[in-house]
């Protein structure tokens, strides 16, 4: 099966616990990771925002509380993007969530000020393609995701325990391949140095940074002019 389809199939079957669950699995952290994530966005004082692989939603309801103007979800799995359309009805902050897909962007060049993924580049079947399509429609880039830690010993310990503590997560989402994949991903995922390289070759801003979160377990891109 083509990674894209188990994809979305994985993130459909489990759209009405994701929530639920990245609070479980992160011990609640997601949120202070999220929140970092978001704080840096907004030094560059984006007036209109996508947020791609938006999930249940989070980044792009953050966003909102601070833009004022359009703030643009998007996912490829409807059954996420049903959840976010709920959230967004009991929500003050107005935000558009649409299916559609980073590999195909339904937007013209440089629409928004800035695009944002979290969590989400690892799992685009194609990087280089997704990459190239959020540099296409925005003037900015930020891009959260897992890595690998430089220490050893903090990579040993962490992975160590993301084995015995994420099967927590195949219980609760009823799909061992879930949390399977979430470990073989993060392990082999391009990160530091070797995701700029591809950030760079796909994209074409003046700057490029990478910051480590936490050691290195997860990153912080970014591509700006
Ligand atoms: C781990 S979730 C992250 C959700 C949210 N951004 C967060 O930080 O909580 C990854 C999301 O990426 C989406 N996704 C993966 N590949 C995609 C693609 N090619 N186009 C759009 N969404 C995609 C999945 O459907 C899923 O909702």
């Amino acid at each position: 099966m083509a990674k894209a389809e188990f994809v979305r199939g994985m993130f459909n079957d489990i759209s009405h616990k994701y929530d639920l669950l990245n609070d479980v699995l992160s011990v609640g952290t997601h949120r202070l990771w999220k929140k970092h994530f978001v704080n840096l966005v907004l030094k560059n004082k984006p007036q209109s925002a996508l947020d791609c692989a938006t999930g249940t939603g989070d980044i792009a309801f953050e966003l909102k509380k601070h833009i004022s103007g359009e703030v643009v979800g998007i996912d490829f799995s409807e059954g996420m993007i049903d959840h976010a359309q709920a959230r967004e009805k009991a929500s003050p902050q107005k935000v558009t969530f649409k299916v559609a897909d980073i590999m195909k962007l339904p937007f013209g060049d440089k629409t928004f000020d800035v695009a944002t993924i979290s969590f989400g580049i690892r799992n685009v079947e194609d990087l280089s393609l997704g990459l190239s399509e959020l540099g296409r429609v925005a003037k900015a880039v930020y891009i959260l995701e897992f890595g690998q830690p430089k220490n050893k010993i903090l990579a040993a310990s962490y992975f160590g325990m993301l084995r015995i503590y994420v099967p927590v997560f195949g219980l609760i989402s009823k799909r061992k391949d879930a949390y399977e994949y979430l470990i073989a991903s993060s392990e082999k995922f391009p990160s530091d140095e070797k995701f700029l390289e591809v950030f760079k070759a796909n994209t074409n801003f003046k700057t490029y940074q990478s910051i480590p979160v936490f050691g290195g377990i997860a990153y912080i891109y970014y591509g700006t002019n």
